[in-house]
């Protein structure tokens, strides 16, 4: 069983974000977990408060959460061309300490749903960046852009433009193979990071 943490960049009731992670959730394929983990309580990076016995409780449950699951996937609308602060804010927290955080050597998969036609394009090589800072192993081609979406979800939530949902299935499986064929203990990454 491979079991992958999704979360997404947006914390809005009709979010096209997390419904692009819930049908993740529904075409992933046999032997293919995703659990969805809600950023809504992690509160604004603070130096001071990072440190054991110091870190708010929503933080330590989400670098838990990180630290158990074979795969991250993250879905991320873009923000004036780049990343919104929600997401930045829990991957900064989830970074540290450098070069030994739950992200170093975590298989990551990515992707993105707006109205817009470039369908988070552009904050999708950011997000790469920032990943790579962490240590974190992106899935190497291109994530998944979902342009036009409000054509492509029904006024409940689901994904039901075929097509989407068809790349969707196949872009969980190469992460999942991804994540088998990477996936490291992080100590085997730090020895080469
Ligand atoms: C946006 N939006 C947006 N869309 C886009 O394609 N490129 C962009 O640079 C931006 N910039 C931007 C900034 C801010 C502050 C907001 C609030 C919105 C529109 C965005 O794609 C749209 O609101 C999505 O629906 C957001 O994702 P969720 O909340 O539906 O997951």
């Amino acid at each position: 069983m491979t079991h992958i943490l999704g979360i997404a960049g947006s914390l809005r009731d009709q979010s096209l974000n997390r419904w692009l992670l819930e049908a993740a959730r529904e075409v992933a394929p046999e032997g293919v977990s995703i659990e969805i983990f809600d950023l809504g309580e992690i509160p604004l990076y603070n130096a001071d408060l990072d440190s054991d016995g110091a870190r708010p409780a929503s933080v330590e449950r989400f670098k838990d959460a990180l630290t158990a699951t074979d795969a991250l996937l993250i879905a991320t609308p873009e923000y004036n061309y780049t990343i919104p602060g929600v997401l930045q804010n829990a991957l900064d927290w989830a970074s540290r300490p450098a070069r030994r955080s739950p992200l170093s050597g975590k298989p990551v998969g990515i992707m993105g749903a707006s109205p817009g036609s470039i369908g988070t394009a552009r904050a999708q090589e950011h997000l790469k960046l920032v990943l790579l800072a962490a240590l974190a192993l992106p899935l190497p081609h291109g994530g998944v852009v979902v342009g036009d979406a409000l054509r492509k979800f029904d006024e409940t939530g689901t994904l039901v433009d075929e097509p989407t949902r068809r790349f969707l299935a196949d872009y969980v499986q190469q992460l999942a193979a991804w994540a088998r064929r990477v996936g490291a203990p992080a100590e085997a990454v730090q020895a080469v990071g």
